[in-house]
């Protein structure tokens, strides 16, 4: 008998299945699909790999800002998607490797959770896991813990002619390899909106956005969403927030939307349609009858280290609905194989940082400045503005800022939102700097290199 089976084979459960083999725990993985989950197939690989092309494009186009000469240039939708296919098939073959070399089994099929009679579930004893494979045979698999990592899948309002040729979600616009699009309707301005719009900007698509919210990506520090606004507005895109779409139809124009706002009732009409509205947990065919643990709106519910209401079972990544994000299901998948295999688990939760691929860049970890009053935190924050730092404006980079959040008494670091180049990678270093509860001069006493991005961050830090 195994010690962990992991049905899942996205970031939740592969990198949980090599800390099982690291941990000396017997693990098997079941995928009902390919290797890589979301994350690597139509997730965060994908449409980086199609962000990048798109601001190679944007760069050549704009490229006689730094003297060059160049034609215009054009697209090869086909070669791109080339490209992304060879992107991920080459990370796929990496994952299997690495499986190989941990002596990890890979079932493909979909897995399903069973109980008998004489297997009771909740009594902590074995469990069994079902494999169905594409062919419909069946492997009975049986460990003493299970980790669900089955992700997530598109979630769709119920808007009239949502199901018309032409209306999409992320799953489908990844990989379409048409002519560019001349305009694209997204009906979300979230996360996957605003990274497609930055795409279809830049590819030269007539980008409009309707997000029901008052503001883009709500969820985050009020001023990048409201910069993120003003730097789509500035490059051409048409932007409605609070407003509540009611229907699609066909037309002879292109599929047409109408949607009110405070004013009253709008309409606009776009060749395609991305909705990018959320996504829900995705359990489909995972357990059979009397095995359900405790779920609230599909989404599984777990405790701090991931156990479900089911001893030995655990859920990690988007099937929790905690956060949506590939490092965040990977830190949870870590916690939850060294519960498993009865190791120290840290009380303190995993800080995740959130990261936009927009132009520019978004990323934020820790708290807001609201957040923290909300906690009862005495705090402020330092706002610097990345016009005075020599590599942005060498590149010609858009006006963009760092704020950082700290403790007004002790000056410790809470909370970071930036908006410039290379914010997803620089806000690591302040995601070092909150778990060790490092202060504003212990950062700014680090000697950053010249000219850099980061000696922004040296900026931030000094008050
Ligand atoms: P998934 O990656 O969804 O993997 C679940 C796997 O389980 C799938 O392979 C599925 O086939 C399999 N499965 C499901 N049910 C069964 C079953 N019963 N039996 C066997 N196998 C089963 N996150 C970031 O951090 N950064 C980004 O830049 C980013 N970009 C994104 C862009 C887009 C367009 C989207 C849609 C998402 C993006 N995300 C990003 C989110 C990220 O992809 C997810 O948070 C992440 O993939 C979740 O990992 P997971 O392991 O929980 O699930
Ligand atoms: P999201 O939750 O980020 O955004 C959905 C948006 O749609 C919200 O602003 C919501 O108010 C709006 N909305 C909902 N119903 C609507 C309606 N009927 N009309 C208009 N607007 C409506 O979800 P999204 O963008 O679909 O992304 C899903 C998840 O994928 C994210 O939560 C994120 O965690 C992950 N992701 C992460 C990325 C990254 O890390 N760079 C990139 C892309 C996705």
């Amino acid at each position: 008998m195994l010690d962990l089976i992991i049905i899942g084979a996205g970031p939740g459960g592969y990198e949980a299945a090599f800390e099982a083999a690291r941990l000396g725990l017997s693990a098997a993985l079941v995928e009902k699909e390919v290797l890589g989950g979301t994350c690597l197939n139509r997730g965060c690989i994908p449409t980086k790999t199609l962000i990048h092309a798109a601001d190679v494009y944007r760069e050549i186009e704009e490229c006689g800002r730094f003297g060059i000469v160049s034609g215009r240039p054009s697209v090869d939708m086909k070669m791109l998607q080339e490209h992304r296919k060879t992107t991920v098939e080459s990370l796929q073959k990496g994952i299997a490797m690495r499986l190989k070399a941990a002596k990890i089994p890979v079932y493909q099929g979909t897995g399903t959770i069973q109980s008998d009679e004489e297997n009771e579930l909740d009594s902590g004893k074995e469990k069994q896991v079902c494999v169905t494979a594409p062919d419909g045979s069946e492997t009975l698999l049986e460990a003493k813990n299970i980790l669900i990592a089955t992700g997530s899948v598109p979630s769709v309002p119920p808007i009239p002619g949502s199901d018309l040729p032409g209306v999409m979600t992320s799953d489908d616009l990844l990989f379409y390899d048409g002519e560019p699009l001349e305009s694209l309707l997204i009906i979300g301005g979230g996360v996957i909106g605003v990274e497609f719009a930055g795409i279809g900007q830049s590819l030269g698509t007539k980008v409009t956005i309707l997000e029901v919210l008052p503001s883009l990506i709500a969820n985050m520090d009020r001023e990048l969403g409201q910069s993120l606004k003003l730097s789509l507005k500035k490059k051409g895109a048409d932007i409605h927030t609070g407003a509540k779409v009611s229907a699609l139809a066909q037309t002879p124009e292109g599929i047409c939307c109408t949607y009110t706002e405070k004013d009253g009732e709008h309409s606009c009409t776009a060749q395609a349609v991305l909705i990018a509205t959320g996504r829900r947990a995705y359990t489909g065919g995972l357990f059979s009858a009397g095995c359900t643990p405790e779920m609230e709106r599909g989404r599984i519910l777990v405790n701090d280290w991931y156990e479900t209401s089911i001893p030995g079972i655990y859920a990690v990544g988007d099937v929790n609905g905690q956060i949506q994000l590939a490092h965040a299901a990977t830190a949870q998948g870590l916690r939850a194989v060294r519960h498993i295999a009865g190791r120290a688990v840290d009380a303190e939760p995993d800080l995740i940082p959130s990261c936009i691929y927009s132009s520019p860049e978004i990323a934020s970890v820790g708290l807001t400045a609201e957040e923290a009053k909300v906690r009862g935190i005495t705090a402020k924050s330092h706002k610097i503005l990345s016009s005075a730092n020599g590599k942005s404006v060498l590149t010609l980079q858009e006006r963009g800022f760092i704020k950082v959040v700290y403790e007004t008494d002790t000056h410790v670091i809470l909370g970071v939102h930036l908006l410039c180049a290379r914010a997803t990678d620089m806000v690591s270093e302040f995601a070092v700097a909150i778990r060790e509860k490092l202060t504003l001069e212990q950062m700014a006493a680090v000697v950053r290199p010249h000219p850099s991005f980061s000696e922004m961050i040296t900026e931030a830090v000094r008050i």
